[in-house]
């Protein structure tokens, strides 16, 4: 039923993370401010790193000058550093499948326990990190919370810059400080966005790390994955492969469905060259016009349930489609072509 070969970008390349939290649905946390710092910030960083290995490959080490390395091997460490540590705040953010974040999430109880161990309680806990995240406003850098294997316990690590961490301990939740993370929504307000941040976390998420951290296996693949995205992994495909696929001339080349709710089309402003745009609800209709013989790719906003559960029904039909793993986002995130939005083939179910 696949007919689009699996073509993975260059080799070495570090690929981008979807964002998992509902960017539209979060407490106090607006859509703009989540979303641009995912695209240019998180994605900028990405990017730099894919550029500056590519760079390095390159190099021939016998011919290059110490101070080039410096720069290159300084820059690598920092943009690494950034696109590790934004994964895992954006991990850190979001709610449960459909349900926004509730202010009133709480660690689960065996890293709640740790948490009491470590910190005399969850409250002492959350008053140290918030306290130290806090102290960092202004300036910039990380509040984060890392399992530390020599100190046998989670520490409150603070952090001046990307590339600043304790040697060996592994973060299970990092917090943005950079202004970049905020000052859309809160201008010069840290303060208030560290509580707001602290009343969006995914606590299951942050658990799973944790024990991820200890050596303990998590077997939560789902919880990684973007909510309603097709389970079978070849269901799904990364935007890395939809660009190297779209290169294709042939009939390889997958055709693109750019499938939005009603109530989100305010949200939109393009959408991939040569893609029609289509409400799931009008899938009757569509689906007439989509040829047998071609890769699908189907993409929405984020990846969720709205290209997911199209998936699945056109591959229920024997339509040999896949979803654009983060949507459109995603696609912005690796520095995809677009066009502005056409709405002409949209048609509302009746
Ligand atoms: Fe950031």
């Amino acid at each position: 039923m696949d007919m689009l070969p699996r073509q993975l970008p260059t080799p070495g390349t570090v690929m981008v993370r979807p964002l998992l939290l509902k960017p539209q649905w979060m407490n106090g946390l607006s859509e703009r401010l989540l979303v641009s710092h995912y695209e240019n910030d998180y994605a900028g960083a990405l990017r730099r790193l894919n550029a500056i290995r590519a760079r390095l490959a390159g190099l021939d080490w016998a011919c290059t000058p110490g101070f080039e390395t410096n720069d290159l091997k300084r820059e690598e460490l920092i943009a690494a550093g950034s696109v590790i540590l934004h994964e895992i705040y954006f991990d850190s953010l979001g709610g449960h499948g459909d349900n926004p974040p509730t202010v009133l999430a709480e660690p689960p109880g065996r890293l709640a326990q740790v948490l009491q161990r470590d910190f005399g309680s969850v409250t002492g806990w959350r008053a140290e990190f918030t306290t130290m995240a806090k102290a960092l406003a202004g300036g910039s850098g990380w509040a984060i919370l890392a399992w530390s294997q020599r100190l046998s316990r989670l520490v409150n690590q603070w952090a001046a810059d990307h590339a600043h961490s304790l040697a060996g301990a592994i973060p299970i939740l990092a917090l943005d400080m950079y202004e970049h993370a905020y000052h859309l929504d809160f201008g010069a307000k840290a303060a208030a966005y560290v509580d707001q941040v602290m009343a969006n976390l995914n606590w299951d998420r942050i658990g799973a790390r944790y024990r991820l951290a200890i050596g303990e296996c998590t077997g939560e693949d789902e919880l990684f994955l973007p909510f309603g995205a097709p389970a079978q992994e070849e269901a799904r495909i990364s935007a890395e492969e939809l660009k190297a696929a779209l290169e294709d001339i042939d009939e390889h080349r997958p055709v693109l469905l750019d499938l939005c709710l009603p109530r989100d089309l305010p949200r939109r402003r393009d959408m991939l060259v040569g893609a029609s745009m289509h409400a799931p609800g009008a899938l009757p209709r569509w689906i007439e016009e989509l040829p047998r013989g071609r890769p699908i790719v189907v993409y929405c906003i984020c990846g969720f349930q709205v290209s997911g559960t199209a998936v699945t029904e056109l591959r229920r039909r024997g339509y040999a489609a896949r979803a654009l793993v983060g949507g459109i986002t995603a696609w912005h995130a690796i520095g995809g072509a677009t066009v502005p939005l056409d709405t002409s083939t949209y048609e509302e179910a009746s």
